[in-house]
């Protein structure tokens, strides 16, 4: 059987916990009770409604993830969220180096690697985020920035269990601009060189109707969707496309 298709939905900083309830609760009801889904949902709230959302995801096979962790596992570190705390509220993974937390709070790659060795030690499954700037693209520099970015991104602790490469060109994300389908093949074929096994997701602009054609190009394990993400219907119907076409 073809390896699930991940569907992870960003929902950044947006609601309040009664949204995010609600839109936990709808998706635990349209999936359950269905064999063989050729996907597995990811829901990544902010930081304050993630226990809400792992109480509404009880029992549901979909899963709970953070947006972002520290790389210490406690301490002085005034308004940060530990890897083992999202654990304990019942996430399964965490985002780490979302192009937003690398724009506006300066995170290196370096960095990344280390939020993503928390991440790992905590038993979480590290989302690691990759993506190059329009600038670059246009510059000609996609292939080595995003060739520079994972090696330094990924710790020596990622395995294909416990890691999971998000690629987001920047230019894309929240634009309405997807990459096309020949530059998304070609970059995920240059991350699969570099990453082996480890599932590789694309992210930018993703929807209902783009959602199929992206998710059969090869080595597109599945999507990292963020405006989509916050409407229950568009969500289900961009997981649904896993399964169109085959
Ligand atoms: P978008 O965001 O789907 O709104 O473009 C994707 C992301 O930032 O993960």
């Amino acid at each position: 059987m073809a390896p699930l298709k991940l569907i992870v939905g960003n929902w950044k900083m947006n609601g309040l916990t009664a949204d995010s309830r609600e839109r936990a609760e709808k998706l635990a009801v349209a999936v359950k009770g269905r064999g063989n889904l050729p996907f597995q949902l990811i829901l990544c709230p902010p930081a304050t409604m993630v226990a809400a959302t792992a109480e509404a995801l009880r029992g549901s096979v979909i899963k709970c993830g953070g947006q972002d962790c520290h790389e210490q596992s406690c301490g002085a570190f005034t308004g940060d969220i530990a890897a083992v705390m999202l654990k304990d509220l019942g996430c399964t993974y965490v985002i780490v180096g979302h192009s937003e937390r690398r724009q506006h709070h300066r995170e290196t790659s370096l960095q990344v690697a280390a939020k993503a060795k928390a991440a790992h030690a905590a038993g979480l499954i590290a989302i690691i985020c990759v993506g190059e700037l329009d600038s670059e693209r246009s510059a000609g520099q996609a292939d080595s920035v995003i060739a520079g970015q994972l090696k330094d991104s990924i710790p020596d602790t990622a395995t294909a269990e416990n890691s999971v490469i998000a690629y987001e060109p920047v230019w894309a994300i929240g634009t309405g601009k997807t990459a096309s389908s020949e530059d998304i093949r070609h970059m995920h074929a240059l991350i699969r060189g570099k990453a082996g096994k480890l599932p590789i997701l694309y992210g930018g602009s993703v929807k209902g109707s783009n959602a199929a054609e992206i998710l059969h190009i090869p080595n597109v394990d599945g999507v990292l969707v963020g405006g989509a993400s916050l409407k229950a219907e568009e969500f289900l119907a961009i997981a649904e496309a896993s399964g169109e076409g085959k």
